[in-house]
């Protein structure tokens, strides 16, 4: 049985204690849901790749309460030190190498010399993150692969009964998941387009370098082909809906026999915040009604287009 708890005082405070105990909780997020351990315990990581079915090479992200606390944990450049200062709390992750006496497990962080830290600016994650006095590790609440949740329901249908208990405090804002920026290298390299525009970082700290560097570990699921895949086929930039397929709409909907529309006033921030929500519901309802795929519409690559660009092109691969 999985626990749902409510986003009050007794809420967290009965999070905070299963999470000392080495349990599972998933937690909101501005982003998506993350499913959240206590990132210094190894049988507590251990089972987030175990109840996710991730693979153990892929490390998780550690969000800490505010950054002088990562801080006591991976070494901040200068150039970390500015993006922290103008985007934490927020939905950026900063790659930076682990200090010699960090203690989060090995398990948590897959052996690497980095870490991914984030300062989550959602008002329960941080009460959380207050309460429990360590970092938490928390990659997406999903079956691995599988579709970013954003609210509780979407939790419970991927992880119920393999996870102690879901914090529910509703929708998630952004919808997408952070910005992931490896800060390790000799440039500052995006990893994964998220919930802060490419183009707002590079307005703080310059250009950016782009994708993995060439046969470097590790491979971040974000940058696997085929992640955040629904069960139906999606065709991308639908001119056209078939008759046997449901349509992820942007804008003016174009006919079609089932309709999730994204955004009908064509806006990306919107489009993101229910990206996820419509990939599952097409998923399911399509599905259920005999369809063969989803058709999905184009949408414009600024801002949180990128990102939004980004899983659709995941999704269908
Ligand atoms: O918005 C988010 O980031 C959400 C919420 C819950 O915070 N979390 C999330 O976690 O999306 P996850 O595990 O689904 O994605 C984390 C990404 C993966 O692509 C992972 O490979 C990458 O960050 N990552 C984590 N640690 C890394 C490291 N040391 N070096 C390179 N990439 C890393
Ligand atoms: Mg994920």
């Amino acid at each position: 049985m999985t626990q749902i708890l409510f986003p009050n005082d007794e809420g967290i405070v009965s999070a905070a204690a299963l999470l000392r105990a080495a349990c599972l909780v998933a937690i909101p997020t501005e982003t998506v849901y993350g499913l959240a351990a206590d990132a210094t315990s190894e049988p507590a990581a251990a089972a987030v790749f175990a109840a996710k079915g991730r693979p153990d090479f892929n490390p998780l992200i550690c969000h800490y309460p505010d950054a002088a606390a990562a801080a006591t944990h991976v070494a901040f450049s200068p150039v970390a030190e500015r993006l922290a200062q103008e985007f934490w709390p927020g939905p950026l992750t900063l790659v930076l190498p682990r200090r010699a006496d960090c203690p989060v497990s090995a398990r948590a962080g897959a052996g690497l010399p980095t870490l991914a830290v984030r300062v989550p600016a959602h008002p329960v994650a941080r009460a959380l993150l207050a309460a429990c006095g360590f970092p938490l590790a928390a990659p997406s609440a999903n079956r691995s692969g599988g579709v970013s949740p954003t609210t509780a329901a979407h939790v419970l249908a991927d992880l119920h009964g393999r996870i102690a208990a879901v914090l529910d405090a509703g929708p998630c804002a952004v919808g997408l998941e952070s910005t992931v920026l490896d800060l390790s290298g000799k440039a500052p390299r995006l990893l994964r387009p998220g919930g802060i525009p490419a183009e707002a970082i590079e307005a703080c700290i310059g250009r950016l370098a782009r994708g993995h560097t060439p046969g470097a570990a590790p491979q971040s699921p974000g940058l696997l082909a085929s992640h955040y895949a629904p069960s139906l086929p999606l065709r991308l930039n639908a001119t056209h809906a078939g008759e046997d397929e449901a349509l992820l709409a942007f804008g003016v909907p174009l006919p079609a026999a089932l309709v999730f529309n994204l955004s009908p006033s064509a806006d990306v921030a919107e489009a993101a915040a229910r990206l996820f929500a419509g990939l599952r519901w097409l998923d399911t309802e399509g599905a259920r009604r005999g369809l063969r795929g989803i058709a999905a519409m184009p949408v414009p690559s600024h801002g949180l287009g990128a990102a939004i660009n980004d899983r659709l092109r995941r999704a269908s691969a």
